[in-house]
């Protein structure tokens, strides 16, 4: 029977079950981003002073971000309006599609069904501008003409340098040498959205200049290009300092990923049974995570949540939750958070994104209260997860998004395993198109595994603040 005599002979039921996109019109982008801090059956751990150890009062975070920005920080509204302007824009790639994986399903052999919300269908590949335009918004609001970030993957500088070119605001973003190294067409983007793109550590700062004075040929890492941007932020009132991941307002604008897979879930006439998502600095995870988590704190129904983090950089798996600081030079404010010490430097593994020491306060809390599961898993088995879904869906993933397609897989091979017809959706929250390097180390079998013996562990944590709180 031809596919036109399938469908015409299936009612709408088996139709949706066949279906593979799941769309919303503009008209139905949510008007509103969710605050889990709303829910939470207890409040999150204050933030302190990086001096005195006190709580942080609102004024003090005025040197790096807009007011508007830092209320974000704070309340615990449930509901913030996404302001028109900001809408606007996201009306360029927003909504986003949902998929139904039915090629993976069939290439598993597994009786479950997997669902992928697609974050790459935006300007910079990933969910990154989800909260750099925004940030840029608030901050061209208050008057802001130049801005300074942190880059790890280069999604996020991308993102912000899009935002900048979009409100008018120049923005200098440090790029972990690893990545700059390995990624230059990431650089030649941010420069055609007219940013200026610096390898960290620089010669720009202060700190940068102490940490290259001690070892010329450091590779980087995502404290230290923090700690980098911070500083130059401090120094000019009229910059200000935007971070793409980890502060409640960056998972706050990311709830919009969740929000829309939520209708995208009720078109589909299912509701997951499991929902994944891969976990740099948590926000992509809070992203697709925190509406459903929600939804299941106030009654509704409850989904299992899995984060998923590479082993090299195991902060939800083996780091501790613990006071520490954000960035290497101690110059941001102390929070709780699953931390592996704010000395730690990653290896140079492929997974940029995925390199942070520490997690967001409120992804960790979560974890604290058994709202989610954590597991981690190595690259090689990653790029494999990764390599299978290419060849089955056809999008190739950014290698941090591959740690969530292999936690999909992983349970949709459970299921298998248990016969059961669970619902499986995850978030591919960005493609591949500028880590093609990384894939051709993986084929060439470049590529090695990272695990840390708790000796190692144990150093790195042994910096840690000691806070009385
Ligand atoms: C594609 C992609 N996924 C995930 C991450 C990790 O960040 P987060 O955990 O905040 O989503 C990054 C960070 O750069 C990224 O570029």
């Amino acid at each position: 029977m031809g596919i036109l005599n399938t469908y015409n002979n299936t009612n709408s039921r088996d139709f949706l079950f066949m279906q593979t996109k799941f769309l919303l019109e503009e008209s139905q982008m949510p008007k509103y981003w969710y605050n889990l801090q709303a829910d939470l059956p207890e409040p999150l751990p204050a933030v302190l002073h990086p001096g005195t150890q006190k709580p942080v009062e609102p004024s003090d975070l005025e040197p790096l971000f807009p007011m508007a920005l830092i209320e974000q920080e704070v309340t615990t509204e449930r509901e913030i309006e996404i302001p028109e302007p900001v809408r606007d824009v996201y009306n360029l790639w927003r909504p986003a599609p949902l998929y139904r994986a039915h090629r993976l399903e069939k290439a598993l052999g597994t009786p479950a069904k997997i669902f992928y919300k697609y974050e790459g269908v935006s300007p910079a590949g990933s969910h990154k501008p989800n909260t750099a335009i925004p940030q840029a918004f608030y901050n061209r609001e208050a008057g802001i003409r130049t801005l300074t970030t942190e880059t790890g993957a280069g999604q996020w500088g991308t993102s912000l340098s899009f935002a900048g070119s979009l409100f008018d605001i120049d923005v200098t973003v440090f790029q972990v040498r690893v990545s700059y190294n390995q990624k230059p067409y990431r650089r030649a983007v941010m420069e055609t959205y007219g940013a200026k793109c610096v390898a960290s550590p620089s010669e720009l700062t202060e700190f940068g200049r102490k940490v290259l004075a001690e070892n010329p040929d450091h590779t980087g890492s995502l404290g230290i290009a923090i700690s980098e941007a911070v500083e130059l932020a401090v120094q000019d009132p009229n910059t200000k300092y935007a971070l793409g991941s980890v502060l409640n307002h960056v998972l706050l604008h990311q709830s919009i990923i969740g929000l829309e897979a939520m209708q995208q879930m009720e078109m589909a006439d299912c509701w997951p049974d499991v929902i994944v998502g891969c976990t740099g600095g948590g926000s992509n995870f809070a992203g697709i995570a925190f509406p459903f988590m929600g939804h299941a704190l106030r009654g509704g129904e409850k989904s299992r949540i899995v984060a998923v983090e590479p082993s090299a950089c195991p902060t939800l798996t083996r780091g501790k939750y613990a006071y520490d600081y954000g960035d290497t030079a101690h110059m941001t404010p102390l929070t709780k958070m699953h931390t592996l010490g704010s000395g730690f430097t990653p290896p140079g593994f492929h997974a940029g994104g995925l390199r942070y020491h520490g997690m967001a306060p409120l992804v960790s809390h979560a974890k604290e209260l058994g709202l989610f599961d954590a597991v981690s898993y190595t690259q090689r088995e990653c790029f494999e997860a990764g390599v299978l879904f290419a060849k089955n869906e056809g999008i190739v993933p950014a290698p941090e998004a591959n740690h969530a397609v292999k936690g999909a897989i992983d349970e949709a091979l459970r299921c298998k395993r248990e016969g059961k017809e669970e619902v499986i959706l995850f978030n591919l929250c960005g493609h591949g198109h500028f880590d093609m390097a990384a894939y051709t180390s993986y084929f060439a079998g470049e590529l090695s595994d990272h695990e840390y013996d708790e000796q190692e562990l144990a150093m790195a944590l042994s910096g840690l603040p000691s806070v009385n709180a």
